[in-house]
């Protein structure tokens, strides 16, 4: 098939890939020659395990192409919509660029009596959007244009972003129109994951709720660790047991610094507001927010209260592993707070450090290794669980850092054997 993509992130570029992969003649369009000249010539851009490849293999295959116009729309039988639905000030979901690249598609729709385009959404949008986005496309396109929408919510987690696309748990199309499901279940094809077809509105809403129970369950994790460390209990033996119970399972229940990144942090923000349009009683998911809020809120107080001093190495920025994106990470609520009290830091992340220095710039120092983070500090703060952590040379930690002091925000170490070495070592809900 040919298909076109717009946007180029996280979503666009991993589904363009895949699917050239698969055979398919992809166009992903962008808006930013510049983006799109690196990308041209094989640079991701982003940061994704076992994308540069990809997308390497597929421009050489010539089975990729990159653009800035909207020239392939004609003589796609697919278009994707990827772009960016980041939240307002008041959380709402911004959909402004959705609806700009509506109105570009519409512009370049084939109106040849042989041709029908399928437009298909894999941003995450609230209830209705869809329908607006066919609404522009009548509005925009020449009358002779034959078109169907659909809603293609997408539901890959960066850092195994490819696997996921290829190896997804289900595959949604929403869509009123026989013709649309059809086409888009044939490109699916060589996808694995069980097939759910449903309507527009019912497809739209799958994501959030997907989006808003994972949110749940960090959040739900970490009120229990907040019991646990009023009691001295420790939350790992708490959720394992009570996760055995196959009515609830123990995945995702992980306590920490909280949630974060460009997805759950956003679609409950968006989801708030929808229940407030709609008149539905949500507070339930106010609370999601604010107790994630009050892990970051704890993790920072235990630091203030346990530090031996104002110089702190931090490991890990990512909101979490094998990603550079920090978007809502809880990093930089935690950097910004000991800032504001005064701390001196330095930062080590094995791929998030360049997009951390565009928001604090020359405020904190940034190293180039793990080792040479801890240089003079009197903690070492843990934020995201990178594996090059998690069996680090404890014994060579504790000769660099001047106080051998660790705040564990994603429990990575056994807290006995951490001790054992003369570290003062606290963690989230352990004892
Ligand atoms: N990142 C994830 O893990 C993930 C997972 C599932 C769903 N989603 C959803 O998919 C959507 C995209 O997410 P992402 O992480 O890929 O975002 P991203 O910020 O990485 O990428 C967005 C892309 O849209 C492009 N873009 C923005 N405005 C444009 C315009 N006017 N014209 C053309 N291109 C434009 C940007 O240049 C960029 O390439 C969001 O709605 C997100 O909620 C993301």
């Amino acid at each position: 098939m040919t298909i076109s993509i717009i946007g180029h992130g996280y979503v666009g570029l991993v589904t363009a890939c895949v699917f050239a992969d698969f055979g398919n003649d992809v166009w992903v369009i962008g808006h930013t020659k510049e983006k799109i000249d690196r990308l041209r010539k094989g640079d991701p851009i982003i940061y994704e395990p076992g994308l540069g490849e990809l997308l390497q293999k597929n421009i050489k295959a010539k089975r990729l192409h990159f653009s800035v116009n909207y020239d392939s729309i004609a003589g796609s039988e697919i278009v994707f919509i990827t772009v960016g639905t980041p939240p307002k000030e008041n959380g709402e979901a911004d959909l402004s660029a959705v609806f700009e690249v509506a109105r570009n598609i519409a512009k370049n729709l084939s109106d040849s009596k042989k041709h029908f385009t399928i437009v298909s959404c894999k941003s995450t949008v609230p209830v209705g959007t869809n329908k607006k986005v066919e609404a522009i496309l009548s509005k925009h396109s020449s009358k002779n244009a034959k078109f169907s929408i659909a809603s293609c919510p997408e539901f890959l987690r960066e850092g195994t972003a490819i696997h996921d696309t290829i190896n997804a748990d289900r595959v949604v199309i929403g869509s009123n129109s026989k013709r649309a499901i059809d086409v888009l279940l044939k490109l699916h094809e060589s996808i694995n994951g069980k097939r759910v077809i449903t309507d527009l509105a019912s497809a739209e809403l799958i994501k959030y709720i997907s989006n808003a129970m994972l949110a749940t369950k960090i959040s739900f994790a970490n009120l229990v660790s907040f019991f646990a460390e009023k009691v001295n209990a420790d939350v790992e033996d708490v959720l394992d047991a009570v996760g055995l119970d196959k009515r609830i399972g123990r995945i995702f229940m992980n306590p920490g610094v909280g949630y974060g990144g460009s997805c759950l942090p956003k679609d409950v923000m968006a989801l708030i507001d929808v229940g407030k349009k709609l008149n539905v009683e949500s507070n339930f998911l106010t609370e999601i927010e604010h107790i994630n809020l009050f892990a970051k809120k704890n993790f920072v107080n235990k630091i203030l209260k346990n530090s031996p001093g104002k110089k702190v190495a931090i490991w890990g920025l990512a909101f979490k592993p094998n990603t550079d994106d920090i978007r809502f990470a809880p990093s930089i609520y935690i950097i910004e707070e000991l800032l504001k009290e005064g701390f001196s830091i330095s930062v080590y992340d094995q791929e998030a450090s360049n997009n951390i220095k565009k928001i604090f710039a020359d405020k904190i120092r940034y190293a180039s290794s793990a080792y040479e983070c801890l240089q003079g500090a009197n903690s070492l703060i843990i934020l995201t669980e990178w594996n090059e952590f998690k069996q680090i040379n404890l014994d060579k930690v504790k000769k660099m850092i001047k106080d051998p002091v660790i705040f564990d925000g994603r429990n990575i170490y056994d807290p006995m054997t951490v001790r054992k070495l003369g570290f003062k070592y606290y963690s989230v809900g352990r004892p």
